[in-house]
């Protein structure tokens, strides 16, 4: 099979640095080559590391709350065009972040490439400790990786074409199609969106309660048989006692099983059309030494094997 590749080495979506070196310390853990020669890819990937950087500006002040709006909005626009030329090709894309500003980027990408190949819509499973749903009017922060799916269902609106006026119809999707898996630090706003909208969300306490395969037939099933599916998964999801080291880590969260079984169950489908994998921050070490950095990247690295089919017996 081919999957494309595009690693994204950004941070501008959030205020620590580091998360822009993820995308080196997955490939140096061997990534790339398990999914080349255990899993059997057809990689297409340009062996480069973007970080974009004749596209950020020199002066990037806020804009609706929105911290470096310009430069997020000219980041995520490129590789939306980068995702879209893998996937009208057929591809599987994979998307190494990065924060998860970047999924504005993958997500508007995929979701005009499945309109215009298969004129379907594009199915999100969106697994995190966090709904990212946050409206610049409703954010706390700032921090466009927090604003993600607001901009992409078309809740936050802008004209201005340099900050993400670029997105148009094609490149957004339902909040119908979209499922939350993990959840456990969701804003007051937040929460009245999802209530509002109705949005599909699988809590932690939900996966207390019905454990993971239950959740994961219920997820399914809200998406429906035969829809292809966008993975967008946070590294935060999980419990940071398997990813310590990530921007904003929240206890009580996945285990690194929990987190591959989702994967895994993802893969089963055979609908799978995009992965993005975002938020680890190899930079940020908890522990003694770079364990926990080391143990991050792993976890990372397990969780897109299985979403591109390891288990597989
Ligand atoms: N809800 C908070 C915010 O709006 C945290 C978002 C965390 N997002 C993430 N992709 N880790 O800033
Ligand atoms: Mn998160
Ligand atoms: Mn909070
Ligand atoms: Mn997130």
């Amino acid at each position: 099979d081919e999957l494309g590749v595009v690693a994204v080495g950004f941070s501008g979506g959030q205020c620590k640095p580091g998360v822009d070196a993820a995308p080196s310390a997955l490939i140096a853990n061997g990534l790339l080559t398990q999914l080349r020669q255990d899993l059997g890819y057809n990689l297409f990937h340009d062996d480069t590391v973007h970080s974009y950087k004749d596209l950020l500006p020199t002066s990037d002040p806020d804009y609706r709350g929105m911290k470096n709006p310009l430069a997020v909005s000219a980041v995520t626009k490129k590789l939306c065009d980068q995702v879209y030329e893998h996937a009208k090709e057929g591809r599987c894309v994979l998307t190494l972040g990065g924060d998860h500003s970047i999924a504005i980027g993958t997500i508007a990408g995929t979701a005009r490439a499945i309109r215009e190949r298969l004129d379907r819509e594009l199915a999100v499973i969106w697994v995190d400790a966090h709904t990212d749903i946050n409206t610049p009017e409703t954010s706390e922060s700032g921090n466009v990786h927090g604003m993600p799916v607001a901009f992409l269902s078309g809740l936050a609106k802008e004209d201005r074409e340099d900050v993400f006026g670029w997105l148009k119809k094609e490149n957004l999707i339902s909040l119908k199609k979209l499922v939350y898996i993990g959840l456990r630090d969701v804003d007051r706003g937040e929460k009245l969106i999802l209530r509002e909208h109705g949005i599909k969300a699988f809590s932690m306490h939900d996966i207390d309660r019905h454990g993971i395969g239950r959740v994961m037939e219920m997820a399914l099933g809200h998406i429906g048989n035969d829809t292809p599916i966008h993975l967008s998964f946070d590294v935060d999801a999980l419990d940071p006692m398997w990813a310590p080291s990530t921007g904003t880590p929240v206890r009580g969260g996945l285990t690194l099983r929990e987190g591959d079984f989702i994967a895994e169950c993802v893969h089963e489908t055979g609908c799978l059309v995009a992965m993005d994998l975002v938020e680890v921050n190899p930079t940020l070490e908890p522990g003694i030494d770079d364990i926990g950095a080391q143990q991050t990247v792993r976890s990372g690295c397990s969780l897109v094997r299985c979403a591109l089919g390891e288990s597989l017996l």
